[in-house]
């Protein structure tokens, strides 16, 4: 197993230097934001999502603590904490120098958002795994419908912001399905096993710990990613992705699902059952 995932990890890390590398300042054309009205509506949710990526190192140090003495998994958090810091980075700067945040405003939003801790929602390796699998597979719908929209209402940046931020999300995605197919093949039986868990009790991380977070809810509901969107986009792809049908997955017992607790999240219709 080492030596499998320091090998995806080195093909992960090859691919990005040679393919995805990005530059905040020189590859989003920020002039064209001059004489540009923010839409209201575009600015929330990228501060929205700013703010969930703010909460990278409580990520990281979950990431790396449970990845501890792996070597390919402790080098992809490295290099996946680099990607995603500029994640947050580049939706500040769409905020700031759209006009849409002051600097006081900015500095108050992240205080607000790093004075709370989010915690990762499992203790255990394989299940985190499974986890990254899911929440940047839907992160990147989420972003390509951000991408979409931002289009079709005029902005002229937020579009290309979306589409290489996405482009991240989809290849960090990709890694973990790596790592997944490598623990079907290990322990076929106690992966599909989480492979439900998990499934069974996922929500993004963090939304329900942002301020405002019923108003920016509101917004990101009309953005278009629901339960339906979840399943449809994220949840079978990803299963198609690993030769696995739901059929494949074994039953959850209820008393086995420990609600996580705080708001119904974004992809928790009301009322729906987890
Ligand atoms: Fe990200
Ligand atoms: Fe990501």
């Amino acid at each position: 197993m080492r030596e499998a995932f320091h090998r995806e990890y080195l093909t992960f890390f090859e691919r990005a230097e040679r393919t995805r590398r990005w530059n905040v300042f020189t590859d989003v054309d920020w002039d064209q934001l001059a004489g540009h009205q923010p839409d209201p509506r575009l600015t929330l949710c990228a501060e929205t999502f700013c703010g969930v990526e703010m909460y990278l190192p409580d990520y990281l140090r979950a990431h790396l603590e449970l990845m501890r003495g792996d070597y390919g998994r402790a080098w992809f958090a490295a290099n996946w904490g680099y990607e995603e810091a500029k994640h947050s980075l580049v939706l500040r700067e769409y905020l700031r120098r759209s006009g849409a945040r002051g600097d006081d405003e900015l500095h108050d939003y992240t205080e607000a958002v790093l004075a709370r801790t989010w915690q990762a929602p499992y203790d255990d390796g394989r299940r985190m795994t499974i986890y990254g699998a899911l929440q940047e597979m839907t992160t990147f719908v989420i972003y390509r419908k951000q991408r979409g929209w931002a289009g079709q209402l005029g902005d002229p940046v937020l579009p290309e912001i979306y589409r290489l931020i996405g482009r991240d999300e989809m290849a960090h995605s990709r890694f973990y399905l790596k790592m997944i197919e490598l623990h079907l093949a290990e322990d076929r039986d106690g992966t599909l096993a989480d492979l439900a868990f998990v499934l069974r009790t996922f929500r993004m991380p963090a939304e329900d710990l942002l301020p405002d977070y019923d108003s920016r809810i509101e917004v990101m509901r009309a953005a278009g990613v629901d339960r339906g969107v979840f399943l449809a986009e994220v949840v079978l792809p990803l299963l198609k992705e690993l030769g696995l049908t739901r059929h494949d997955l074994p039953r959850v017992p209820a008393e086995a699902v420990t609600e996580i607790p705080g708001p119904p999240g974004l992809l928790t219709q009301a009322g729906a059952k987890r």
